[in-house]
């Protein structure tokens, strides 16, 4: 398998460097961010996405912002420190993973005495957040691998790869497990409308590892099921609450077609996705622009002046999954939330 460097520090700039995802598959770029604000640019603008992808994006941001601020002054420059958090948190709402990350490095900031220190604190629990997500992925793959038939075709959603994450994936990280086990695994791309991310980034990055892949219209998910070429769904999350898993929108309509054709309906999200103390009701669903979907490579698709509606997350009942396959194992309703939140304190 070919390593991708989705998102990385970079020592001698202080900046953090990601692939742009926007340019994919026509174009390989990487794109240096040395301010939070071109950080948060690259987030909104899905340059860097994916929720595990975003929470180190959130981790290192943190780091970047303690370079930037340049206040002598202790408890000035924690003040502002503490701002651009903030703005990093809020720069998307659903995933949990921006906020985790943001959250998980201020908290060790919280423990330095100077500004030197907590800039090392901060880069250094940034790097550890990276570091982590890498490992939890191949962990969480292994998790997977093990529990896919020796030969499977698999129905994804999305991207949930190494471009989502770190490096390896959650969803495509238990495919790449399985296949390196010696399993025959092949996997159906829905394109994932509007921004493309199942035809662009999914079907590119497992092209580049030499595995199985097809892309399909979301609309003909269902008729493929009916038609016995799907065995399992496997997709990502973007945030599991205590009622539903969120994730990109379309999953929600996979995972009821799904339960109708009788086919097992997965997830795969380290416990980082989780949030124990949310329901459905409490989270934001992202709504985007009306261009992403009245357009097309440059072509107007729908009439000015029709609105448009265009939600980038849904949400699925825990009811209709089969399982939540993590780093700990494999979840299943009702989850045991007292487990998660102990090993999410570990
Ligand atoms: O809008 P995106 O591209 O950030 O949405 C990403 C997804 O919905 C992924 O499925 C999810 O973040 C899981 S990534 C391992």
């Amino acid at each position: 398998m070919k390593p991708v460097e989705t998102i990385s520090w970079d020592d001698t700039d202080q900046a953090v460097h990601l692939i742009d995802q926007t340019r994919l598959p026509g174009g390989y770029r990487n794109v240096r961010c040395a301010s939070v604000d071109r950080l948060i640019r690259a987030i909104q603008r899905l340059e860097v996405r994916g929720a595990p992808a975003l929470g180190v994006a959130g981790a290192m941001g943190v780091a970047l912002a303690a370079r930037r601020i340049h206040d002598k002054d202790f408890l000035q420059f924690s003040e502002k420190l503490a701002i651009e958090a903030e703005r990093l948190r809020r720069a998307r709402p659903t995933a949990v993973n921006l906020s985790w990350g943001v959250d998980r490095v201020m908290a060790r900031a919280a423990t330095g005495l100077s500004v030197k220190e907590v800039r090392d604190l901060t880069l250094s629990e940034a790097l550890s957040v990276a570091d982590d997500d890498a490992r939890t992925c191949h962990i969480l793959g292994g998790v997977g691998a093990a529990i896919l038939p020796e030969k499977c075709t698999i129905l994804t959603h999305c991207n949930a790869g190494a471009l989502a994450c770190r490096e390896w994936g959650t969803a495509l990280g238990v495919v790449r497990s399985a296949v390196e086990s010696g399993k025959e695994v092949r996997v159906i791309a829905c394109e994932t409308r509007p921004l493309l991310q199942g035809a662009r980034l999914t079907a590119w990055e497992l092209q580049r590892d030499g595995i199985g892949i097809t892309v399909i219209p979301d609309s003909s998910a269902a008729y493929l099921m009916r038609q016995g070429m799907v065995d399992l769904v496997l997709v990502g999350a973007d945030r599991v609450t205590s009622d539903v898993v969120f994730n990109k929108i379309g999953t929600y309509m996979h995972a009821i077609c799904a339960r109708h054709h009788k086919i097992p309906f997965y997830v795969a999200a380290p416990l980082s996705t989780f949030d124990p103390v949310r329901t459905e009701d409490d989270v934001e669903v992202e709504q985007r622009g009306r261009e992403e979907v009245a357009s097309f490579a440059g072509v107007e698709t729908v009439p000015p002046g029709v609105p448009v509606l265009n939600y980038g997350f849904d949400a699925t009942p825990l009811s209709l999954v089969e399982g939540i396959i993590t780093e700990k194992g494999v979840l299943r309703a009702p989850l045991d939330w007292d487990f998660i939140s102990r090993e999410q304190k570990k």
